[in-house]
């Protein structure tokens, strides 16, 4: 399975922080961002890797990261995403890259306490469609909400002004290769964007979506208090030095 990190778009509610670079690169607790969705990856068995970046400071990502070597890796891939149609449409980017494999989305600013191993397995021996990890939250109209029946999502809601449930879709997502052909059919939302939310949809009315829950801390980090929260959290969960 291949990886791809989501680390584009305008950063638009950590303004001004994002005025002179990219919010992946803005620091969370004692490294970039960045880092911790490669490490996610990488701990989950994950070394075939493209970034997808875009606007004014694409380059500082390969000055900081180059080949990935700090992460073990021998290479990283980059892309370039022109515009901010969303995060779908960053995704159809990576079509080229996937050569026809699975992949194993994870946006770039999305933090963990543990790993992803287990779903990653999961998923290796799903023979097609696709896997979503969900996360009960106490905040969930701030993401796509999934409803659940009898084991199975049946739908997910982005952003609900009344959530169904507290089941956030944290944004680490895996796909077989029709996804690329599934963002090529979606329209913009009221928000002007190809959400990935209607990807999912798509994957569940086909009912081909799996999902499990993530275990231990999940939050993203694209807004002041949640990239405050990251920071706190990852400071919490360093071992304490004597
Ligand atoms: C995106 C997705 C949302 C998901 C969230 C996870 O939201 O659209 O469904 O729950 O990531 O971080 P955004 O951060 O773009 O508002």
């Amino acid at each position: 399975m291949k990886g791809v990190i989501l680390a584009g778009g305008k950063g638009t509610r950590l303004y001004p922080l994002t005025k002179i670079t990219n919010k992946h690169l803005l620091p969370v607790y004692d490294k970039p961002m960045i880092h911790y969705p490669i490490q996610t990856l990488v701990d989950a068995g994950i070394r075939d890797i493209l970034i997808v970046t875009g606007g004014g400071y694409a380059g500082d990502f390969l000055q900081l990261l180059g080949n990935g070597r700090q992460f073990g890796l021998t290479g990283l891939n980059y892309t370039y995403q022109e515009g901010e149609s969303g995060i779908a449409d960053a995704l159809s980017l990576a079509e080229h890259f996937a050569d026809g494999q699975k992949i194993c989305v994870i946006l770039g600013d999305n933090i963990i306490e543990r790993g992803i191993e287990d779903a990653v397995n999961d998923f290796r021996k799903q023979a097609s469609g696709a896997r979503i990890l969900l996360k009960e939250v106490h905040d969930p109209e701030r993401f796509g909400v999934a409803e659940v029946l009898h084991g199975h999502v049946v739908n997910i809601e982005e952003k609900p002004r009344s959530p169904k449930t507290n089941y956030a879709v944290t944004g680490i997502y895996m796909y077989d290769a029709t996804v690329f052909d599934k963002v090529k059919s979606l329209e913009p939302s009221a928000r002007g964007e190809l959400e990935i939310t209607d990807v999912n949809n798509a994957y569940i009315r086909e009912g081909n979506l799996t999902f499990s829950f993530l275990e231990g801390w999940w939050t993203d980090a694209g807004t002041f208090d949640s990239l405050l929260r990251a920071s706190n959290l990852v400071a919490q969960s360093q071992p304490k030095s004597e």
